[in-house]
């Protein structure tokens, strides 16, 4: 997100790295948090800070303010603050709505935050704004947690196994994918997940430096993950590439840091994951 914004703004986080996981598009998440980052940074001309935070919470149906359709649960709370110019009160009300902007012509549609609206009902989730002329502005976000438990998996020696590196996930199954995104957003990781290759391939043409590990199936009707193998090392040769299927035999000669057959258990593909990890760069052996 730094990239994001100018060198006079700077970017905190305290995020909680232990949160479950939400029902959701992950990409849709991260547009929701790019445009309230664009919007904090277009308040802040003079420079400022942002931070973010999240965590977990427990809400009760009957209390304060909240919308009547919003369900007592468990959800992760995200906020985004900014030091800038603040929200006139009588511009509040309306800064949800599409076409609602104070910015000059040319510069913004007022469909940012329209669009945020959108996706955070979408979600099951709500969000709020605390804001005066001249004060930080706040946006809180509220989203469910998952309700789903059948892919966790109770199983001894893994649950240590923790990390903060980013992971890009591409699998054309989508109840691996979610097996995989959950198992590594409850050991701490980043995690990005795509069923589609050519639109893994491009997160990762984009965030080549920000990943610190793919894992792709090899099987796959859209693009072969032996061919998407090559591109991931084209792109860059250093990146550490897990390969799954249920064929050992799918794997031929390619260069690959680590290998999981399908079906592998939530702790073997932890333990396969750190490995890889923390084996030294440049000494990473094809397995
Ligand atoms: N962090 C903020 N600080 C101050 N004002 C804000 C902030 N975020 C939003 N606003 C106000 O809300 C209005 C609507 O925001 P929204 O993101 O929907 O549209 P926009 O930023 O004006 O245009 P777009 O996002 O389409 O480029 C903004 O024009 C601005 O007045
Ligand atoms: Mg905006």
């Amino acid at each position: 997100v730094s990239r994001l914004v100018p060198k006079n703004i700077t970017i905190s986080k305290d995020l909680d790295p232990a949160l479950p996981p939400v029902e959701g598009d992950v990409s849709q998440i991260e547009q929701v948090l790019m445009n309230l980052i664009i919007n904090a940074k277009d308040a802040m001309p003079d420079g400022g800070e942002i931070s973010i935070t999240s965590r977990l919470v427990e809400i009760e149906q009957k209390s304060l303010d909240i919308p009547t359709t919003i369900k007592s649960g468990e959800y992760v709370y995200i906020t985004v603050r900014d030091t800038g110019m603040g929200i006139a009160e009588e511009h509040l009300p309306h800064i949800f709505e599409p076409f609602y902007t104070t910015k000059e012509k040319g510069k913004g549609t007022g469909l940012g935050l329209a669009m945020v609206y959108g996706i955070i009902k979408e979600h099951g989730g709500y969000i709020t704004v605390d804001s005066r002329v001249g004060h930080e502005t706040i946006f809180n976000i509220y989203l469910p947690t998952s309700k789903r438990r059948f892919f966790r998996e109770r199983s001894e020696g893994a649950e240590h196994i923790t990390g903060v590196e980013t992971i890009l996930v591409i699998d054309d199954e989508i109840p691996i994918l979610q097996l995989i995104k959950e198992t590594l957003f409850r050991s701490g990781f980043n995690v990005m997940v795509y069923d589609n290759p050519l639109h893994g391939l491009d997160f990762f043409r984009a965030n080549s430096k920000k990943v610190d590990l793919v894992i792709t199936d090899i099987v796959m009707p859209s693009m072969d993950g032996a061919e998407l193998i090559k591109k991931l090392r084209e792109l860059d040769p250093t990146t550490k590439i897990i390969a799954t299927t249920g064929f050992s035999e799918d794997i031929g000669n390619i260069w690959i840091d680590g290998f999981l057959k399908k079906p592998f258990q939530t702790s073997k593909l932890l333990s396969v994951i750190r490995n890889v990890l923390d084996r030294g760069k440049g000494t990473s052996n094809p397995v």
